[in-house]
C-alpha cells in the first residue's frame, strides 16, 4: 500500500482547520496543505498572532503554534497544492438551497462541483479524493463522473470520510474521536484507498474505531447521526412544553429517562432550540431526499424535528413578550450569549437570531453580549434576514462590549448561549442596576433558579415552572 505524505484540504473552515491542524500534529511525516478561495480567511489562518485565527475553538492554537510553516501550511495557491497532494480532502461548505429546485430544503453543490472540476483540471498524477464535507448520499457518483470526465487520464479513487466533530469540542473529538467512518468502492484499488487513509488515522486512532463501508453508507450515516442526535433535542424540547404545563421539573424527568442504558443520558439537555450551520440542513437534506425517492412518510416524519426546533424558537420568544405585559416595545432587553452553543464563534443558524428578530419585531430594544462574537457578526446574522434595514437595526440593537455595559435600567436578561462565564457573574450586582421587576430568560437552564430568585429576580426557564 503507497503510503500518503502530502495531503491538500480545500477549504479552511470549521471543519479543514481544525481537522488538518490535528492530522498534521498527529503525522509528523505528512505534509499538510489547507488551500481557500478566501483569502482573508487564510491570512487570518497565518496571522502571526494566534487570538486572530478565523476560528475560535479550545486548544486550537497551540495545536497551530506547534505545526504551521512545519509539516501544516495555508494558501490560496488551490492548483499547486491539488497537483502536489497524493489525497486531497473537500471540505467546503455545502449550504441549504436558497433557489430554484429544492430551494429550502436540498444541498447546493455548486462548491463541490467546482472543486471536483478544478481537481480534474490540474490534477496531473493519481488522487484519492477524499468527500469530508457533509453530502446528500449518492455525490461521490456525480464527483466520479467529472472527474472521469474531465480529467486528463489520470486515475482517481473516490472516499466518503465525513466528519463527526462537535463545534466547542472541535480538538477534543478529533484527538479521541468515537470513530472514524471511510466509505469506498469494494474493488482492489478503492480497497488499497480506504487502508491508505485508514493509515492516516491510525497514527493516533485505535484501529477498532476506525470502520470502512461501501461510500453509500457512509454518505447516507452522516446524514442519520445528525438528524437522530437533533431528533434527541427536539424530543426532549417537546416534553419541556409539557412540563412548564404540568409542574414536573425537565431536568428531573431527563435524569430518570437517562437512566435507562438503552437511552443514554447524553444530548437530553432542554434549550431553546438547537442552532448550528448543519443540523438544519442535513435533517431538510434528509427530508428532501426522502421526498425525491417518493417516500413522503419518511420525509414527514424527520421534518417534525425542525417544526418542534421552530415551535421551541417562538415558544422562548412569546413567552418573553407576555411575560413582560405583552409589550417589549421600546423596552431593554439585554441579551448574553449570540453563539450557537458555547466554546465557539459560529452563530450560523443560532436560536438567539430568531429570538431577537421575533422582539425586533415588536419594537425592543437589545443589547446583545457575547465573549467570542464580534459586533459585525451579530449585524449580519440580523441584516441577512431582511425582516428590517440595517438602518433600523442598528437603531434598536447594541453590541456590548463587556457583559456589564447595558444592564442599567435593563427590563429584562436573556440567556442564550451556555457560557460558562455567565454562571460568575455578580447577579446581585446586576439586579441592583436593574429595571424592577427584574426579569430573566434563561434559555439554556444555566442559573440556579432558587438563587436567583433569593436575589430578588423573577426567573424563567425551559421546562419548569
Ligand atoms: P465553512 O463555511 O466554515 O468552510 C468552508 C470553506 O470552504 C470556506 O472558507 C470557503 O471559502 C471554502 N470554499 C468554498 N468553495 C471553495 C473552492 N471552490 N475552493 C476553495 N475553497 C472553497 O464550512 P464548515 O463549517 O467547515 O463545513 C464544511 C463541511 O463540513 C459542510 O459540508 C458541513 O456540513 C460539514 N461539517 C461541518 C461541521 C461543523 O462543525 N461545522 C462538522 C461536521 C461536518
Ligand atoms: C453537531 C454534531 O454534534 C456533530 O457530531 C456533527 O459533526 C456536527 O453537528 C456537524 O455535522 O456539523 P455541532 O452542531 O457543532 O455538532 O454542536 P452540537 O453539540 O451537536 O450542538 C448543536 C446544537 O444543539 C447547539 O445549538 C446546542 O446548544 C444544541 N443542543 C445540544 C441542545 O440544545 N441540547 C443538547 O442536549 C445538545
Amino acid at each position: 500500500m503507497k503510503k500518503i505524505t502530502k495531503i491538500c484540504c480545500i477549504g479552511a473552515g470549521y471543519v479543514g482547520g481544525p481537522t488538518m491542524s490535528v492530522i498534521a500534529k498527529m503525522c509528523p511525516h505528512i505534509k499538510v496543505t489547507v488551500v481557500d478561495i478566501n483569502q482573508a480567511r487564510i491570512d487570518l489562518w497565518n496571522d502571526s498572532n494566534l487570538e486572530h485565527l478565523p476560528i475560535y475553538e479550545p486548544g486550537l492554537k497551540e495545536i497551530v503554534a506547534a505545526t504551521r510553516n512545519k509539516n501544516l501550511f495555508f494558501s490560496t495557491d488551490v492548483d499547486a497544492a491539488i497537483d502536489e497532494a497524493e489525497l486531497i480532502f473537500i471540505s467546503v461548505n455545502t449550504p441549504t438551497k436558497t433557489f430554484g429546485k429544492g430551494k429550502g430544503q436540498a444541498a447546493d453543490l455548486k462548491y463541490i462541483e467546482l472543486c471536483a472540476r478544478n481537481i480534474a483540471k490540474v490534477a496531473s498524477t493519481d488522487k484519492i479524493v477524499v468527500e469530508k464535507s457533509t453530502l446528500p448520499v449518492r455525490t461521490a457518483g456525480a464527483i466520479k463522473n467529472i472527474l472521469d470526465n474531465t480529467g486528463q487520464g489520470v486515475r482517481f479513487e473516490i472516499l466518503s470520510n465525513p466528519e463527526f466533530l462537535a463545534e466547542g469540542t472541535a480538538i477534543q473529538d478529533l484527538m479521541h474521536a468515537d470513530r472514524v467512518l471511510i466509505g469506498g468502492d469494494d474493488t482492489p484499488s478503492g480497497q488499497a484507498a480506504k487502508d491508505a487513509l485508514s493509515a492516516i488515522y491510525e497514527n493516533w486512532i485505535p484501529k477498532e474505531r476506525i470502520l470502512q463501508t461501501n461510500v453509500w453508507s457512509s454518505e447516507l450515516s452522516k446524514l442519520v447521526a445528525n438528524a437522530f442526535l437533533a431528533q434527541r433535542v427536539s424530543s426532549i424540547n417537546a416534553i419541556s412544553a409539557l412540563c412548564e404545563k404540568t409542574e414536573a421539573n425537565i431536568q428531573e424527568v431527563a435524569r430518570a429517562v437517562g437512566f435507562d442504558s438503552r437511552i443514554g443520558s447524553k444530548f437530553l439537555n432542554a434549550s431553546v432550540g438547537f442552532g448550528g450551520s448543519c443540523f438544519q440542513k442535513d435533517i431538510l437534506n434528509l427530508v428532501y431526499i426522502s421526498q425525491s425517492l417518493g417516500l413522503p412518510e419518511v420525509a414527514d416524519y424527520w421534518e417534525q424535528v425542525i417544526l418542534m426546533n421552530d415551535y421551541q424558537k417562538r415558544r422562548f420568544a412569546e413567552n418573553i413578550i407576555s411575560t413582560l405585559y405583552n409589550t417589549v416595545t421600546d423596552k431593554k432587553i439585554v441579551f448574553y450569549g449570540w453563539a450557537f452553543k458555547k466554546d465557539t464563534n459560529d452563530t450560523r443558524e443560532s436560536a438567539a437570531i430568531y429570538v431577537a428578530d421575533a422582539l425586533l419585531e415588536e419594537r425592543a430594544h437589545l443589547s446583545i453580549y457575547d465573549p467570542q462574537v464580534k459586533e459585525q457578526t451579530v449585524f449580519r446574522d440580523l441584516d441577512f434576514l431582511n425582516t428590517r434595514t440595517p438602518e433600523e437595526n442598528r437603531h434598536l440593537i447594541t453590541v456590548a462590549k463587556e457583559p456589564l455595559q447595558d444592564v442599567k435600567d435593563a427590563h429584562a436578561i436573556a440567556i442564550l448561549t451556555e457560557w460558562d462565564e455567565f454562571k460568575t457573574y455578580d447577579w446581585e450586582k446586576i439586579y441592583d442596576k436593574m429595571l424592577k421587576p427584574a426579569f430573566i430568560f434563561d434559555g439554556r437552564r444555566l442559573l440556579d433558579k432558587e438563587k436567583m430568585e433569593t436575589i430578588g429576580f423573577q426567573y424563567y426557564t425551559i421546562g419548569q415552572v
